[in-house]
């Protein structure tokens, strides 16, 4: 069959990788893709939320499946979209409705649901400008550090955790007044929790649900996790401290009542769900949901699913994921990421690539990469994902890390920290 895939990040090149592994493809395009996924499939100039013309691709190229990568399209509907256009229903879409889209479309909609499947997560309340009297008070009940998250899409920015009573009391103002635009008309304000942070990964076909191997990234930008916060500049697989005991917690109080909370409201679901996870004194609570899988964790992720991953989207989109297996891989998987000097904050593009093409014994995948005239260059602040097997985490980090450094580019950076948190 035909799969097209949305998206051009590393992400996309981990999940493009995997689905050309599969005996079932024939064709796969990725739109509009990177550097590295042209490897893999063909990239098609089509920006991932242009449903018209994404639609007319997957008539003209009788394409089977559409595979979304990230959360903008799926947000915007790209889910109903196609199941709303006669010639285009019969192509599943992997991916949430944009009504469960709103899981990570609006934290408000998210925190709601949780409370009404008790889903086990931090207390909050939501407000907006009419309401800011009352959202200072609020804070005056609640203990330091003060915890106010954007509503909308805030491209990863829009939470801030503030110290200081005044200062949380200014930025809820601030946010109000469009600090992330329409993104923070409402404001969530929630408990501050405290713990270490993983990423649990499920598929769903609406009913039935697999538990992907878990994942831990690492979001600030400096060693010891200092700074600014990033998309993400490393992640391994396992994760110590989601063991058995633990993902029977997970499983127990928050998958199956997310995937029934889902079914009760009749919201159609059909695609990842992404949990983000504390583990508070060893229980699991939520902090966020995401309806896309995690980005860098898939290039960790994906080197731990031993099945077809082709195959268990047919049973997402047939409804007969139940009859599916996941068999995951033993051994550790981690990736370490290369970024362009400067980012998160502003960073210089169209820097050469040297060395990619040479690295034999780590998964090299592209993120923010460009081929012009036969010749790599970098095109965002997280550049390459450098993904390792090894019997443990450590075997496969000092992999990742020796490949790393023979990548160059001008002001490449990475972190030498990753996964040394993790027991
Ligand atoms: P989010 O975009 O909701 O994932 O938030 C970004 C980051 O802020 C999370 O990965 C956490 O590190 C932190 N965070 C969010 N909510 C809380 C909370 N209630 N308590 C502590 N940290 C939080
Ligand atoms: N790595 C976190 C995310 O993809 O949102």
């Amino acid at each position: 069959m035909n799969i097209l895939l949305l998206g051009s990040g590393g992400r996309e090149h981990a999940l493009a990788w995997k689905i050309a592994q599969s005996p079932k493809v024939s064709k796969l395009y990725i739109a509009p893709g990177n550097g590295g996924t042209s490897n893999v499939g063909e990239n098609v100039a089509i920006a991932a939320d242009n449903f018209e013309a994404i639609g007319q691709f997957a008539i003209e190229k009788n394409i089977s499946m559409v595979v979304v990568g990230p959360e903008d399209p799926l947000v915007k509907g790209i889910y109903d979209y196609f199941q709303d256009n006669e010639k285009l229903k019969n192509i599943p879409v992997i991916g949430p409705s944009k009504e469960g889209a709103q899981l990570e479309g609006s934290k408000d909609f998210a925190k709601a649901f949780m409370m009404r499947h008790g889903i086990p997560t931090a207390q909050y309340r939501s407000f907006t400008t009419e309401t800011l009297n009352e959202g200072c008070k609020f804070l005056e009940t609640l203990q330091a550090p003060y915890v106010l998250k954007a509503d909308g899409l805030a491209a990863g920015k829009g939470v801030l955790i503030i110290d200081n009573l005044e200062e949380a009391k200014q930025e809820l103002k601030n946010m109000l007044d469009g600090k992330f635009g329409s993104a923070s008309a409402t404001v969530v304000i929630e408990e501050f929790l405290s713990g270490i942070e993983c990423s649990v990964f499920v598929l769903t076909d609406g009913e039935n649900y697999k538990i992907l191997p878990v994942a831990k990234d690492y979001k600030r930008i400096g060693e010891g996790d200092t700074g600014l916060n990033t998309g993400g500049m490393g992640s391994v697989s396992p994760v110590p401290f989601a063991d058995k005991v633990f993902m029977q917690k997970v499983e127990e109080r928050i998958v199956i009542p997310t995937i029934q909370g889902l079914k009760k409201e009749k919201i159609c679901y059909k695609g990842f769900i992404f949990l983000g996870l504390i583990n508070v004194k060893n229980e699991p609570m939520v902090i966020e949901y995401n309806v896309r899988m995690g980005d860098p964790e898939t290039e960790a992720v994906m080197l731990r699913i031993k099945s077809d991953l082709v195959e268990l989207f047919e049973g997402v989109a047939n409804g007969n994921l139940n009859t599916k297996t996941l068999v995951e891989d033993e051994r550790a998987a981690v990736t370490v990421m290369l970024v362009s000097g400067g980012y998160p904050e502003a960073y210089e593009k169209g820097k050469v690539i040297t060395g990619a093409e040479d690295i034999k014994d780590s998964i090299v995948f592209h993120a923010g990469t460009k081929m012009v005239d036969g010749q790599l260059l970098t095109n965002g602040g997280r550049v390459i994902a450098v993904s390792s097997y090894g019997k443990d985490k450590e075997e496969a980090l000092q992999q990742s890390f020796k490949n790393a450094q023979k990548i160059n580019f001008d002001k490449k950076y990475f972190r030498s920290d990753i996964g040394r948190d993790l027991k």
